[in-house]
């Protein structure tokens, strides 16, 4: 399947350019806060400054330029704010409660580096500040408010914490293929759906565009898991940057302990070409979407 002109070293070229711009911004906004506690500072800059692949922030900057023509400081904004949201969502993700790893981002985990309790008051600190910036920096309060919702829904009790709660509750029981899916749509999608719905509004989307940019970023982000519990059973700890076998340790309810590899490939490639044909009506606009979403498919970290 390939629907876009732009092939995937080409959005692998565009991702990592717009990823720097991200990382950038992300340790300017910090170093902005000048009132931090320094060991605080120090293990929020371990996890946020480490080298994630920062798509969720980039789709909100491409989802902007798609509906307005270009990126805007609101959506940079908007784009931070979820990548803290993400990396805070990853140091919880690790502590020995949850999942139990030592290894990020291809670093050891935030709770190995120091220790347990500057871990928990890292994530607690990055997920406070996205909302704090995007109170302070957004000046227009309506788009301000709309955006500070969309990002709290995502991430809250009916959003990824929920994913969260019900992906630790399904560890070691026999699950069906609806509970998985619902697992994902809240613990990953949700945040995707978000991230695309962040960029559109910060570009002024109309409701229609909006509309369809939230069903994509639903979509990629489904996908996006699958293809987590995809490689968590099929690449290399060193490539991954995360320890790898440890949702079968765990007993994960996830797509190959259920219905296979093979079965698990073709239901991620058929939401992938869901995401993609809801982008028809932006026409070619939509390439790097589009090449997103098939670079996300094939991906191998
Ligand atoms: C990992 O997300 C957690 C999931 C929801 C699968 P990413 O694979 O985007 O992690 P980083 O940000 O690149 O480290
Ligand atoms: C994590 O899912 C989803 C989050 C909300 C952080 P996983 O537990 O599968 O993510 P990894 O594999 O540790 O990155
Ligand atoms: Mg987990
Ligand atoms: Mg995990
Ligand atoms: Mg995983």
């Amino acid at each position: 399947m390939s629907r876009s002109p732009l092939k995937n070293g080409d959005i692998t070229i565009l991702l990592t350019r717009q990823a720097e711009e991200v990382n950038d911004l992300l340790k300017r906004l910090l170093d902005e806060q000048v009132d931090i506690q320094p060991v605080l500072r120090k293990a929020m800059r371990y996890t946020l400054e480490a080298p994630g692949k920062r798509i969720r922030a980039v789709l909100a900057l491409w989802c902007c330029e798609l509906v307005s023509g270009q990126v805007n400081d609101i959506a940079r904004i908007a784009a931070a704010a979820i990548e803290m949201v993400h990396t805070y969502s990853l140091i919880h993700d690790d502590l020995p409660a949850m999942d139990d790893d030592d290894l990020r981002r291809g670093r050891p985990t935030c709770h190995k580096a120091f220790d347990e309790a500057t871990a928990i008051l890292a994530g607690d600190a990055l997920l406070t500040l996205a909302f704090q910036i995007l109170a302070e920096k957004v000046k227009e309060p309506g788009t301000a408010i709309r955006l500070i919702r969309t990002l709290a829904t995502a991430a809250g009790p009916a959003g990824m914490i929920a994913g969260q709660v019900d992906d630790m509750a399904a560890e070691k029981k026999q699950g069906t293929l609806n509970k998985l899916r619902q697992i994902h749509l809240n613990k990953t999608a949700k945040m995707f759906s978000a991230a695309a719905a962040m960029g559109a509004i910060a570009g002024g989307a109309e409701d229609a565009p909006l509309e369809a940019l939230l069903h994509y970023g639903l979509n990629i982000g489904l996908g996006f898991q699958i293809a987590d519990d995809i490689l968590d059973v099929s690449a290399t700890s060193e490539h991954l940057g995360k320890t790898v076998g440890k949702d079968d340790e765990a007993g994960k309810l996830t797509y190959p302990s259920l219905v296979g590899l093979d079965r698990s490939r073709q239901m991620s490639e058929k939401i992938t070409e869901e995401a993609i044909s809801v982008l028809v009506p932006f026409g070619p606009q939509a390439d790097r979407l589009r090449g997103l979403a098939e670079m996300l498919l094939s991906r191998t970290r």
